[in-house]
């Protein structure tokens, strides 16, 4: 009877055996490293994962499967696969997952940048796209561009001439590009008093929330965990008084339009509030746009907008501080064109005349894009994608860092060298799928002349003014958040230049 039983047994084994490895072969999945119970493979992301996901996928491969706790993630690390994506199957890979921070603070995902893919999202962009980011808003705004600069200009001449020269450059560029996008979405500056101050601390708190570690996001029955840390009181008061902020700000938008009062110290000119309250009123399209969505998109263009920019600088002046002889060829370039001219204008960089100035910033993007790994995007249909079998619900995330440093792709990755795009056609508008700071497809970023305006603008001030001493050893570990800057502020010692000065 024993000896039965052990035979039944064996052949269930063999039938599962069987089963599973017919199953595999049929089902070609991407390859993926082993997992624990419970938490998968998110023990191997460390605190810089497009790093760690580099190094996992020379050993698996440039399509690779994680398990994020119970999130299935297929992870994209080849220019190949991305073509692939974008060419062929686009519009499956072009949803978002629900993100619960983000989905708290922008009203259930009514922005851009986190709504599901369907017809919300194709409302709010195609305002995104023709309303507010198009060439000519953005154009239109060339006087904020300029007026900002020629402040930060100001402010580094002032602190360079006192006796404590070292000026943190950082935290000037930080006040640039929020300055510009306050002024540009909002109509005015929040730069000193309580209003600011209490602007500033909603913005950080709302950055460190979304990079704390959210166990409920990856392991829904772990959310407790969040409730009892205080996270989810954190999250909740933040969101009520940006709420509360956002609202205000419309309804003094809503008031000036009927000329109840004066905007406090700004001029008339229509900012994103005032475009977003006409096409509510006048309802022309087709999807009547609700309060909450003006205010998720204000949210939008800040989360989106304002940190990727400065980084993208940051990152860019860190690389000619540590490399003189690109520094001394750019400010060339620059105080060539410009001449003895008081100030570089946008005319200056019109029509390709700084060549150099835009080699730069196309390199810096390439060795460091502010979203490394993108914004992640959610699969709505199962597909076969390179001969693997992906399912519906899988969140992708592409490794933008990794392609933009693949030795099959790029002669000598790891060097700065901004030579390699002189001459050369590629561009990050998303159609060369080796260089893609700005994401690709459907769900590329809308803002990238918004913030190449700014980037270009501030860095061609910086290279006609100023030198720099050189800091050859400076430290350019990653702070690790979802855009990934400079560790440590960027502390520098400007000489005027005084051909230019
Ligand atoms: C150097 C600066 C910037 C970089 C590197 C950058 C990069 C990106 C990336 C990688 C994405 C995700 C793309 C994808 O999933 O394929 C994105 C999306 C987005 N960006 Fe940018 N961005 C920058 C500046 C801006 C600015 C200035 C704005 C607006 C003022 C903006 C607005 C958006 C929005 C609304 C989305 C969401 C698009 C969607 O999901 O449909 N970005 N950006």
């Amino acid at each position: 009877m024993i000896s039965f039983i052990y035979f039944i047994l064996f052949i269930i084994f063999l039938y599962k055996w069987y089963f599973n490895a017919t199953s595999k072969a049929r089902k070609r999945l991407p390859p993926s490293p082993a997992k624990l119970p419970v938490i998968g493979n998110l023990f191997q992301l460390g605190l810089r994962p497009h790093r760690s996901l580099k190094e996992l996928s020379e050993r698996y491969g440039p399509l690779m499967m994680l398990h994020l706790g119970s999130v299935p993630a297929l992870i994209v690390s080849s220019a190949d696969a991305v073509r692939e994506i974008v060419k062929n199957q686009d519009l499956i890979f072009s949803s978002r997952p629900k993100l619960s921070v983000m989905h708290r603070i922008v009203y259930g995902s009514k922005d851009i940048a986190f709504a599901r893919y369907g017809d919300h999202w194709r409302q709010v962009r195609s305002i995104g796209v023709l309303q507010l980011l198009s060439n000519k808003r953005v154009q239109s705004y060339r006087h904020i561009r300029e007026e900002e600069t020629s402040l930060m200009i100001e402010k580094i001449r002032n602190s360079s001439s006192s006796s404590m020269s070292e000026v943190n450059l950082s935290n000037l560029l930080v006040s640039l590009t929020n300055g510009i996008i306050s002024r540009v979405v909002l109509g005015r500056k929040y730069d000193g008093g309580e209003e600011s101050e209490n602007f500033e601390l909603m913005l950080k708190e709302i950055g460190e929330l979304l990079v704390t570690f959210n166990p409920g996001d990856y392991v829904p029955w772990l959310n407790w965990i969040n409730r009892v840390s205080g996270f989810d009181a954190r999250l909740e008061k933040v969101a009520k008084s940006f709420d509360e902020f956002l609202t205000r700000v419309v309804e003094e938008h809503r008031s000036r339009k009927q000329g109840n009062t004066d905007r406090d110290g700004s001029s008339d000119e229509v900012d994103f509030v005032d475009i977003l309250l006409e096409i509510q009123r006048e309802n022309s399209s087709s999807y009547p746009i609700e309060t909450d969505t003006i205010k998720a998109l204000i949210f939008d263009m800040f989360g989106a907008g304002t940190d990727t920019t400065y980084t993208a600088l940051e990152w860019t002046m860190a690389e000619l501080l540590r490399h003189p002889k690109i520094m001394e060829k750019l400010q060339n370039e620059v105080r060539s064109v410009a001449g003895s001219k008081l100030e570089v204008t946008e005319e200056d960089l019109e029509k390709n005349k700084m060549p150099y100035l835009k080699a730069v910033i196309k390199e810096s993007l390439r060795l460091h894009p502010p979203f490394p790994l993108l914004l992640p995007r959610e699969l709505t249909q199962d597909t076969t994608l390179m001969g693997y079998e992906v399912a519906a619900g899988t969140r992708v995330m592409i490794n933008a860092w990794a392609i933009g440093r693949d030795p099959i792709l790029w002669e000598n990755p790891e060097e700065f060298h901004p030579e390699r795009f002189l001459d050369s056609e590629i561009d990050f508008k998303g159609f060369n799928f080796e260089f893609i700071p700005f994401g690709v497809g459907r769900r590329g970023c809308p803002g990238i002349t918004f913030a190449i305006g700014v980037d270009e603008l501030a860095l061609a001030k910086l290279m006609h003014k100023f030198n720099f001493a050189t800091q050859k050893d400076l430290d350019m570990t990653e702070a690790p958040g979802h855009s990934v800057h400079v560790k440590f502020p960027l502390l520098v010692n400007p000489i005027p230049h005084l051909a230019s000065n």
